[in-house]
């Protein structure tokens, strides 16, 4: 069965007061619409952990940083609902902008450190518009459980900071990052790719594992990176935003690995911003 689709905050909040006086927990896995099966899993995980499953679909403009890349954006709203049938959520709610920016909203959030490298460098203000987001869509379906995919590791540090410094009361949860049989990360940016690129895209992923291997064996970022960088620019990338290894909680630059490092790419290929991450 299709999950009821909710557009109002009242509507939501009617629904959610139901849950909460039956003393049910709630789940939410907030998105963006153009559901893969990255999406799904976060939704079955959320499913197994929670009473109630809501998945929230809006397209954030607060944070993109580039006007085309919103205009861009996939939206597939009818696709989406009929994917989520199998996995039987409660509800999905699409509030229009009016719902989460109202007329006068001045609010914006920052989450200072974590947001001054990686992404936050190359796409200015894209945190701040998710760190303003991401509360409210906490607030508004009053969720005990979140779930975000470990594919976007930088902005699931971010959360994580947070929901702990404003004290909401719920817990992030971390899914790993679901691939396409050829290791390319599932993200909604894929279905951008022309079919010739769509073929390159997965060299991303192959050299991130070739370093962590040479990393394991004591191998430094230092007499990795060139050539790592000259081998995704062979394959058709046209520019790299950054190539790193980091701590996987500080998100600290490192030269040599340690225990919960990860390798954090962002590449461009034809026009498409990819971006990946995989722990050493
Ligand atoms: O990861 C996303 O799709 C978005 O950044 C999120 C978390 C839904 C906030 O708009």
């Amino acid at each position: 069965m299709i999950a009821p689709i909710e557009q109002t905050l009242a509507g939501l909040r009617a629904r959610t007061a139901l849950w909460r006086r039956a003393y049910e927990t709630i789940g939410v896995v907030p998105t963006m619409g153009a559901l893969h099966q990255g999406h799904l899993s976060l939704a079955r995980a959320a499913r197994a952990r929670c009473d109630r499953v809501i998945v929230t679909i809006f397209v954030n403009p607060k944070q993109f940083n580039n006007p085309d890349d919103l205009e861009n954006y996939p939206r597939t709203e009818e696709d989406d609902a009929r994917k989520l049938e199998s996995i039987g959520v409660d509800l999905i709610y699409v509030p229009g902008p009016d719902q989460i920016y109202p007329d006068g909203f001045a609010t914006t959030v920052t989450v200072a450190g974590l947001t001054d490298m990686l992404c936050g460098a190359t796409r200015p203000g894209h945190f701040d518009g998710v760190a303003t987001v991401v509360p409210k869509l906490f607030l508004q379906t009053s969720a005990d459980f979140a779930f975000f995919g470990e594919k976007d590791y930088q902005q699931l540090q971010v959360v994580r900071r947070l929901a702990a410094d404003l004290d909401i009361p719920i817990e992030v949860i971390g899914c790993p990052t679901i691939r396409e049989e050829d290791g390319l990360a599932m993200s909604s940016r894929n279905l951008l790719l022309s079919d010739r690129s769509r073929i390159k895209a997965p060299v991303l992923a192959e050299v991130m594992e070739e370093m962590r291997d040479a990393l394991l064996s004591g191998a430094t970022m230092g007499a990795l990176t060139p050539d790592a960088k000259a081998r995704i620019l062979h394959a058709g990338f046209s520019d790299i935003d950054y190539l790193e290894l980091r701590g996987g909680e500080d998100l600290q630059l490192l030269n040599q690995t340690k225990p919960g490092a990860r390798i954090f790419a962002a590449a461009w290929l034809a026009g498409v911003r990819l971006i990946d991450n995989i722990a050493v």
